[in-house]
């Protein structure tokens, strides 16, 4: 029989969301961590087949096809690669890597060696998220005029996002690249982005808070509103597009997005993988098996990357910067 188990490198917190989701589609997994007492663990909970103390054991197993990346950001490319040289298809998680030449590297090997590289890119696999792209792309709410993304909280984070060097920046490349992602795939490719960040509520390796006006396509303007500095805020955070037709309302959390508009109003609700963790897993599970891209490559993942780039000289900056194509 085929190989078709994945490894998840590394047992933390998005390596349960992957393991659940594989244990829901009946996809075999092995489980690598640095400490084999946390992989025995881990495999125990979520019924892997195995577990391993060390990532390069677990990619040489006969039993895997794929493995997900889930180490911290400076460490995809590294991980990524490992699973490469060992034969693997690759689903790493967002951002793709830190660096642009890092994504490039990790691209350039993924093509020559002929396997599937995927972002862990959850936001496109969410039934609310894919319903707004439908009413876009359907012409539903017209002509496109502005985004609105608002994705603004209170958290403390702690380990490896409180040193820049590990995380590559603060809260946009990390959470904030989702929204950064659902900018470029609901509204085009940002031409140009303009930055800034109020003074810091919570330590972190970067910033907490990030403002970002993005130039779209066709004169639609973006905005992204992203923060974990925020106290007070409700848990509701809202995605909003609006068109010469109407605007959509999407909960940020997936589970409904309304429509007004010159059509009347109309609620949406979505109960089931509001997250899109098994939707995404199954997208990856059928890159591998039939070999065709999957819609989060590695092109979209350093495109998502040098957005979050583009943002972070311009607050450097204090000027509107050109996004690197
Ligand atoms: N898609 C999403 O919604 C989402 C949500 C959260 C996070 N993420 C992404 O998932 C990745 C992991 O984030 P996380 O929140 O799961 O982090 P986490 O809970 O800290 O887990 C990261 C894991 O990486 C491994 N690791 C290897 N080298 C490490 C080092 N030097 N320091 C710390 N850990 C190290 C550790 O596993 P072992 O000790 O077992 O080896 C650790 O448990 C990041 O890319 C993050 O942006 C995505």
């Amino acid at each position: 029989m085929a190989a078709r188990a994945l490894v998840l490198l590394g047992c933390g917190w998005i390596a349960r969301r992957h393991a659940a989701a594989a244990r829901r589609l009946g996809i075999p997994l092995l489980a690598a961590s640095r400490d084999l007492a946390r992989a025995r663990a881990f495999a125990r909970e979520f019924g892997a087949a195995d577990a391993f103390g060390a990532y390069e054991d677990a990619v040489r197993d006969p039993r895997a096809a794929g493995a997900i990346v889930c180490t911290p950001h400076d460490r995809h490319l590294r991980d990524a690669l490992t699973a490469l040289e060992a034969g693997l298809h690759v689903l790493v998680e967002k951002p793709i890597a830190p660096r642009l030449a890092e994504v490039d590297r990790m691209v350039g090997v993924a093509d020559a060696a002929g396997r599937i590289l995927m972002v862990a890119e959850n936001f496109r696999f969410m039934p609310a998220f894919r319903h707004v792209h439908r009413l876009i792309a359907s012409g539903r709410l017209g002509e496109l005029r502005e985004l609105h993304l608002v994705a603004r909280g209170y958290r403390r984070p702690g380990g490896w996002r409180l040193d820049v060097g590990a995380s590559g920046g603060g809260v946009l490349i990390d959470a904030g690249i989702h929204h950064v992602h659902n900018l470029r795939w609901w509204g085009g490719e940002p031409r140009r982005v303009f930055a800034l960040a109020p003074p810091r509520t919570v330590a972190l390796g970067g910033e907490d808070a990030v403002d970002l006006l993005a130039e779209l396509p066709g004169g639609v303007v973006g905005f992204l509103s992203n923060s974990l500095g925020a106290r007070g805020l409700p848990r509701v955070q809202w995605s909003t597009v609006t068109g010469t037709a109407g605007t959509s309302l999407a909960d940020n959390r997936g589970r409904w997005v309304l429509l007004r508009g010159e059509r009347g109003t109309r609620l949406s609700l979505f109960f089931r993988d509001t997250r899109g963790h098994l939707a995404l897993l199954r997208a990856f599970d059928e890159a591998m098996r039939t070999g065709r891209a999957p819609e989060a490559d590695g092109a979209a993942g350093r495109r998502d990357l040098a957005v979050v780039l583009a943002a972070y000289r311009s607050l450097a900056e204090r000027r509107p910067v050109d996004v690197e194509c």
